[in-house]
């Protein structure tokens, strides 16, 4: 590892320990709720959780450009990097104190993700991944899983935000993948699903309307962890699209097949 991506992943564990610590202790506290949408929430754990972070990795690298979840103000000038953070990944798990849910932090440079960090503070478990050199969880490498068929797969999901709206099109995909599979896992942090496909607790992952913060940092570490990536119909992944089909590879093109069924 060169200096620099030393320097990148000391300045990421830190802004992510600092806001699990914030996370930590609020989590079981009363919140100060707001409204983004009917359902959107946000906290002030999630506002100055951002605020930390921001805070540490412009104190490293004042400048960087970042993209970060809570608020605009602060996304710099352009940089060859750029930070994409989510502050607190699960915010309705944490608002009904609901124990899952995480910090997501990714550094971009020239547009490509080149480290993810993903902290859940209440295991104490940190993800992590360079490009081109693996992905680990509390500093031992992780690998995806090598379950082969559909039929004996573990899966999970998430629903956006409209979902009061498009409640019926989002369940075609759960009804037709909870008839296929062996399970499902609605947890409610993308960031921490995309993470546990990593490292082989889940085998598959399918969500629609995921933001690029939500996605960013666990792409690479499930990329980092052997998992495939496309879009719904198989297309190279991007995290600025609206699909995210994530897998541990081998069941990859039946999880296609099953998405290309449903729409055709
Ligand atoms: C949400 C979570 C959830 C997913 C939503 C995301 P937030 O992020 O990752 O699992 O289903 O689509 O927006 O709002 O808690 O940061
Ligand atoms: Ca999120
Ligand atoms: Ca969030």
């Amino acid at each position: 590892m060169s200096q620099e991506t030393a320097k990148f992943l000391d300045a990421a564990w830190r802004a992510a320990d600092s806001a699990g610590t914030l996370i930590r202790e609020s989590w079981l506290q009363p919140k100060e709720i707001d409204y983004k949408g009917a359902i959107d929430l946000v906290t002030s754990v999630d506002r100055e959780s951002e605020r930390k972070i921001v805070e540490i990795i412009r104190g490293h690298f004042p400048d960087h450009s970042i993209l970060a979840e809570e608020e605009t103000d602060h996304r710099g000038a352009r940089n060859q990097y750029r930070w994409i953070i989510d502050p607190l990944d699960g915010t309705t798990n944490f608002v009904h104190s609901y124990p899952q849910f995480g910090i997501s932090i990714a550094l971009e440079r020239d547009g490509e993700v080149i480290l993810g960090l993903v902290y859940d503070p209440l295991r104490g478990e940190c993800f992590r991944a360079l490009q081109g050199e693996g992905a680990t969880l509390n500093g031992h490498p992780i690998r995806v899983s090598t379950v082969a068929k559909l039929n004996d797969a573990l899966l999970a999901t998430g629903f956006p935000y409209d979902r009061r709206e498009n409640a019926d099109y989002y369940l075609t995909f759960f009804k037709a993948f909870l008839t296929r599979s062996q399970g499902i896992r609605r947890a409610g942090a993308a960031a921490l699903d995309l993470c546990y496909l990593a490292c082989g607790r889940i085998d598959g992952f399918w969500e629609l309307k995921l933001r690029p913060w939500d996605v960013a940092a666990g792409t690479l570490i499930v990329a980092e962890s052997g998992g495939r990536l496309t879009d719904f119909s198989g297309n190279e992944f991007s995290i600025r699209g609206s699909e995210t089909l994530a897998s541990n590879g081998v069941i990859h093109d039946e999880m296609i097949t099953v998405l290309k069924q449903i729409r055709a």
